[in-house]
């Protein structure tokens, strides 16, 4: 039948009759006219609420749209069970308390958060589930220090003002050894004042932030920021396999009994280092770090006690 109805003889027959009932429609006047009106009202009132929503969640001025289907917000929901072992209830609240953070700093802020709605969201709902050990956290590799001042809101309203430190050269643009990258689509400046001014929408955590410039690799930034157990450290710097090795072996030597290490873009096959790194560093079971599960494009591990 439909095969028919499409059959492009069936349609010239079928024209002259389509054409009367469209007339007979545009000159009605009775209920048949005033619910087409009303359908023509109600359809440009939407097209106008959704031109203000795309506004607000589409990929203008960042990596790509913040608009999730139910669909990743499940998975997302399932993943986070799996890994901390808490119930769905308690994940999917922390996803959807994430995702409205992420909307409502990401439009304040100054740049972006990087990486995909699933990828952030997915980091700052789990790590608070985990139950970091302390209330130290280390972010190594910030750009513009959106996530910190993100992560330190969900930690605090799950109990934990956090102590933040942040390594990042702040070279004006992203680095990434053996890549070239784009200009960012923000047009923002990778600066230390531009970070500030994100940290703040921290609270006193990120207020109180300290900021450390350079490579995690250089050794006197090490010595600079390793004077504490860290109960969360995010490596998000590097994303090279050698960076990724280089920042888990000082990772080892930093995190607290029981804290939690997320590393970043883990399964992103835009940055396959990340994985291989993680594999590499985790073979052999020399490691004082344990593999716990992904989210998203997360992996997160935790320090033996
Ligand atoms: C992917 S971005 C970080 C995104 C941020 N964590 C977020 O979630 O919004 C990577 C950042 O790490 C910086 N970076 C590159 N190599 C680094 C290194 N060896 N140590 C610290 N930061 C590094 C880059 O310049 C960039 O600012």
């Amino acid at each position: 039948m439909s095969s028919l109805l499409s059959n492009r003889l069936t349609k010239r027959i079928l024209r002259p009759a389509a054409a009367l009932v469209d007339r007979r429609i545009g000159r009605s006047t009775g209920p048949l006219r005033s619910d087409l009106d009303t359908l023509r009202r109600e359809i440009t009132e939407l097209r106008g609420q959704s031109y203000a929503f795309s506004l607000l969640f589409d990929k203008t001025g960042r990596n790509g749209s913040r608009v999730p289907t139910p669909g990743q917000i499940d998975t997302l929901v399932r993943q986070i069970v799996a890994v901390t072992g808490e119930d769905a209830t308690a994940a999917r609240r922390n996803v959807t308390v994430a995702f409205r953070q992420v909307i409502a700093l990401e439009t304040l802020a100054l740049g972006r958060l990087a990486g995909s709605t699933s990828n952030v969201c997915g980091k700052l709902a789990t790590v608070p589930l985990l139950g970091p050990p302390n209330r130290d956290v280390l972010e190594i590799g910030t750009l513009y220090g959106l996530f910190s001042a993100s992560l330190a809101r969900m930690l605090h309203r799950a109990g934990t003002e956090p102590r933040l430190t942040i390594v990042d050269p702040l070279a004006g643009s992203q680095l990434q050894p053996g890549t070239k990258q784009a200009a960012d689509p923000t047009g923002t400046p990778v600066r230390m004042d531009v970070v500030r001014a994100n940290l703040a929408l921290g609270g006193r955590p990120g207020a109180e932030a300290r900021v450390q410039q350079g490579f995690s690799g250089d050794p006197e930034v090490r010595a600079a920021v390793s004077d504490r157990a860290y109960g969360v450290i995010v490596v998000d710097g590097d994303h090279s396999e050698a960076g990724v090795l280089a920042d888990l072996e000082w990772a080892e030597e930093i995190v607290a009994p029981g804290g939690i290490v997320v590393l970043d873009d883990y399964g992103d096959a835009h940055w396959q280092g990340v994985q291989s790194a993680t594999e590499k560093h985790l073979a052999g079971g020399g490691s004082r770090l344990e593999m716990l599960g992904q989210v998203s494009t997360s992996a997160f591990l935790r320090a033996r006690a």
